[in-house]
């Protein structure tokens, strides 16, 4: 199912027209499909059939609290990387026991809070962070429910600055010391040592590196279970790439039943933590064309009011995104660079791309942008964080107003 479609010569979310939003709310505004989401849920949940799994949301990927309510009434419940986002669960409604609490550096505070609420697992990052749970569990007279990230050495195959998953990374502990660190721990008494996690990358469009990273992990709690130890989940963490341009994808029911293929002798039950492909083709960013000027090489550049602070993939990946206009679809196509306006010459949206005819004052759409847009933006040349706007049931409403400059001020003065 696609949201951002053509409907004559206008696109829309659902079937609600996007230049009447960008009209009414301005831009930039991220525009978000409720449908999608609860669809992408759906789907996903179907792909694991009645194996016993659990599908952890990654509020990084957005964690707006109208997308996250959207997702928890679809049935996801949540991966939360910081005490803030543990926060956005509870206040999106979530119970502690819906929440796994990843990290690479938690803090004392973070640990204190995930120890008190008592979440259903905190993904553990080394024996020095075993320790500091174990601590807090036993100031607060509390038994913490922990699951040991290990890092298995595989690649992931996707871009290196999304890729986790080798020794090089600093994700979690080397797989081969993980018997080691999981046996101490689980003899504290502060301590109930509940799974295995890992995570060793975003956006992969192949299934075998997922499926070995899943061996890896059903080997090991094997040799647990040899030593005593009784793990009752493994969390396979997120990964799964979305079609950004034309790029294959396997869909979520192939990609389920990788996992659920691999993970089915262990008989443990399976947690995944999907965040791009939940939320990523649900949004777009609407953003105005506020200058055509000429290029080198008779092109043009089409500058628009949103750049790397609203959506910073591209500047920081390289990553592709589609963009369309919104309305007058029908010009004549010409060549251009989409850029921002913001001082860095990285602030490029997309280079050689053909759109009709832009014009100062237009509207396009760049496209499967929920997924590490709005969650990424900043007040970079003192842009305000950009409108996010609800698609549902064939009408929408703001579900985060545009920050003003007050707003962003009032900490300074
Ligand atoms: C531990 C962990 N889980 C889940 C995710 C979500 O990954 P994705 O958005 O690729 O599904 C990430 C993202 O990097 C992550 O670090």
């Amino acid at each position: 199912m696609h949201a951002f479609r053509p409907n004559g010569h206008e696109l829309t979310c659902d079937g609600v027209g996007l230049a009447g939003i960008a009209a009414s709310v301005g831009t930039p505004t991220y525009v978000y499909s409720a449908a999608t989401l609860r669809e992408r849920i759906e789907t996903l949940h179907a792909g694991f059939g009645d194996y016993p799994h659990a599908l952890h949301y990654a509020l990084k990927a957005n964690s707006n609290l109208a997308v996250v309510r959207v997702i928890r009434a679809a049935g996801g419940l949540v991966d939360a990387n910081s005490g803030g986002e543990i926060e956005v669960a509870l206040r999106a409604g979530y119970a502690p026991s819906d929440i796994v609490f990843t990290g690479v550096g938690k803090t004392p505070a973070e640990i204190d809070r995930a120890v008190t609420l008592g979440v259903k697992a905190i993904n553990a990052e080394s024996a020095g962070e075993l320790e500091r749970i174990a601590a807090a569990a036993g100031v607060h007279g509390r038994v913490a429910s922990v699951a040991l990230r290990v890092n298995p050495g595989i690649a992931s195959e996707s871009h290196p600055h999304i890729s986790t998953g080798m020794d090089s990374h600093k994700f979690g502990v080397p797989i081969a010391t993980a018997r080691t660190v999981v046996r101490e721990a689980s003899a504290r008494p502060e301590l109930d040592f509940v799974g295995l996690h890992v995570h060793i990358g975003s956006q992969m469009l192949g299934l075998e590196p997922l499926r070995r990273a899943a061996a890896a992990v059903v080997a090991l709690a094997q040799e647990l279970r040899d030593d005593g130890v009784r793990v009752t989940h493994l969390d396979l963490g997120g990964g799964l790439g979305i079609p950004y341009e034309d790029e294959t994808v396997p869909p979520a029911a192939a990609y389920a039943a990788a996992l659920v293929d691999v993970v089915k002798p262990s008989g443990l039950t399976l947690i995944v933590e999907p965040g791009r492909a939940v939320v990523g083709p649900a949004g777009a960013l609407l953003a105005s064309v506020v200058d055509v000027k000429p290029r080198a090489g008779g092109t043009r550049f089409v500058v628009l009011d949103a750049g790397m602070s609203e959506l910073l993939r591209p500047a920081l990946y390289g990553a592709f995104h589609r963009i369309e206009a919104v309305a007058e679809r029908n010009g004549t196509p010409v060549t251009c660079d989409v850029v921002g306006p913001i001082c860095e010459s990285s602030d490029v949206f997309g280079v050689g791309r053909s759109l009709p005819a832009p014009r100062v004052g237009a509207v396009v759409a760049i496209l499967d942008a929920g997924a590490y847009g709005a969650a990424m933006a900043s007040n970079y040349n003192r842009h305000a964080l950009p409108a996010e706007v609800m698609v549902d049931a064939g009408a929408w409403r703001v579900v985060r107003r545009r920050q003003t400059l007050d707003e962003q001020l009032v900490c300074e003065e």
